[in-house]
């Protein structure tokens, strides 16, 4: 089945577009990647939507717009994938959508809400559309998130040790893909979530993220400041846990920085990017990770890989690139997985991980033009995922910069 996945996640940089040809062969499913494309936001969308998130309040006529606007940018992503990449031949559309607001109390997961209305993606491609993917998992007691860990679980079986995939997003998120410890997942902390709100504000809104990590690259890290953000409870808390810009947001931020005004950009972003490298090196130790496969916007700042690989004191690093999906685009090809199975019937979420009490067929459908979904799959569920690879292979380990 020839299926696009689309992601836009807690950063709002733009939106990710993955297809992929997808089949069940025995216990595996091979995922074939067709390519990717990432769409930025139309006009003034991305503004807008950052204006209504936290630590802001809203109004429903602001909901209806985005739900609106976003389920038309999401359409126009899924039209160019389906046209570019799939040659007009896509069977099925997955959208994620984008998360608003992720509702947690007492580290219990009570809602979650993604906007951009998939009728408008239905409409557009006239392709049958599986949307809505986290609140199933939420309604079945899990944390909605993260639901890239069926993905990696497949993905990962069979390799030795205990790899962790790491994606380092907004919020930087690790599965632990098998070993004494695992399966499990969970969001370790922030990662560019916090780094691009600190650029906006001492930019004045001039630059919106640390491109390639030169400010942080410049800076030293502020002892006291890494260890009043250390300080968060969030970071102490058991897994499965979850987090966003609920809790990471601007006000979070000029919170923790008051009293560390006379200090300049480069520390302050040397010391957040600090902050994303010890707590997923924490995370990675703390499970017994042998390797981690890292992907997301995160994978493009030097400096935050380079406080990484030393925060992990020997732990390979590796990029998804080299087992076959590609960093940027790892996110949109899981929905692609996850609407697959939804579209078989079968189950698209590891109960260890999302801390469920069962693995649910995850979704919505808004029916295309086209015929009826596929029979439901009355063969055994898959349990491995393999990556076909469609160019030649590169394993490229990270290397280790100078990081102050
Ligand atoms: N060249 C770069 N240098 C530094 N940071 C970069 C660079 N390119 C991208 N980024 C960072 O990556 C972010 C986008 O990453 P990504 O799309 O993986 O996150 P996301 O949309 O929040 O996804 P999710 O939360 O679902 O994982 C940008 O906001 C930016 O902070
Ligand atoms: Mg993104």
């Amino acid at each position: 089945m020839r299926v696009i996945g689309l992601m836009s996640g807690t950063s709002c940089d733009a939106i990710d577009a993955a297809a992929a040809d997808l089949e069940i062969e025995g216990d595996e499913v091979v995922l074939t990647p067709l390519g990717d494309l990432e769409c930025a936001f139309p006009g003034g969308l991305r503004r807008e939507l950052l204006a209504a998130l936290p630590p802001s309040s809203t109004t429903m006529a602001a909901v209806c717009r985005l739900d609106t606007l976003l389920g038309q940018a999401l359409a126009v992503a899924a039209d160019r994938a389906d046209r570019e990449l799939c040659f007009e031949a896509a069977e099925l559309v997955v959208s994620h959508g984008q998360t608003v607001y992720h509702w947690t109390e007492d580290g219990r997961v009570r809602g979650t809400l993604q906007l951009g209305r998939p009728a408008w993606i239905a409409e557009r491609t006239g392709r049958t559309v599986v949307s809505d993917l986290r609140p199933r998992d939420v309604a079945a007691g899990g944390q909605g998130a993260p639901l890239v860990s069926a993905l990696d679980v497949m993905w990962l079986r069979g390799r030795p040790g205990t790899p962790v995939a790491l994606n380092l997003g907004g919020i930087a998120n690790i599965t632990v893909a098998h070993g004494a410890r695992g399966p499990l997942a969970y969001d370790t902390g922030p990662a560019n979530v916090l780094l691009d709100t600190a650029v906006r504000e001492l930019t004045g809104g001039r630059a919106d993220h640390d491109t390639d990590g030169a400010l942080a690259a410049a800076g030293a890290v502020c002892r006291p400041l890494l260890d009043g953000l250390l300080a968060e409870p969030y970071y102490a808390r058991p897994a499965p846990k979850t987090t966003g810009r609920e809790l990471f947001n601007a006000a979070y931020l000029r919170t923790v920085l008051a009293g560390f005004g006379h200090l300049p950009a480069e520390d302050v972003l040397a010391t957040l990017t600090e902050l994303t490298a010890r707590t997923v090196a924490d995370a990675v130790r703390a499970a017994g990770g042998t390797e981690v496969i890292a992907s997301g916007g995160g994978t493009r700042n030097p400096a935050l890989l380079a406080r990484l690989a030393r925060a992990l004191d020997g732990i390979p690093v590796r990029v998804s690139d080299g087992l076959g999906l590609p960093s940027g685009a790892k996110e949109a090809y899981a929905f692609a997985l996850l609407g697959f199975l939804t579209a078989l019937g079968l189950p698209g979420t590891v109960p260890a991980c999302t801390g469920a009490r069962h693995a649910r067929v995850l979704g919505s459908i808004t029916p295309g033009l086209g015929g009826p979904l596929p029979r439901p799959w009355d063969g055994p569920a898959p349990v491995r995922l393999r990556v076909a690879r469609t160019g030649p292979s590169h394993d490229p380990q990270i290397r280790i910069t100078d990081a102050h």
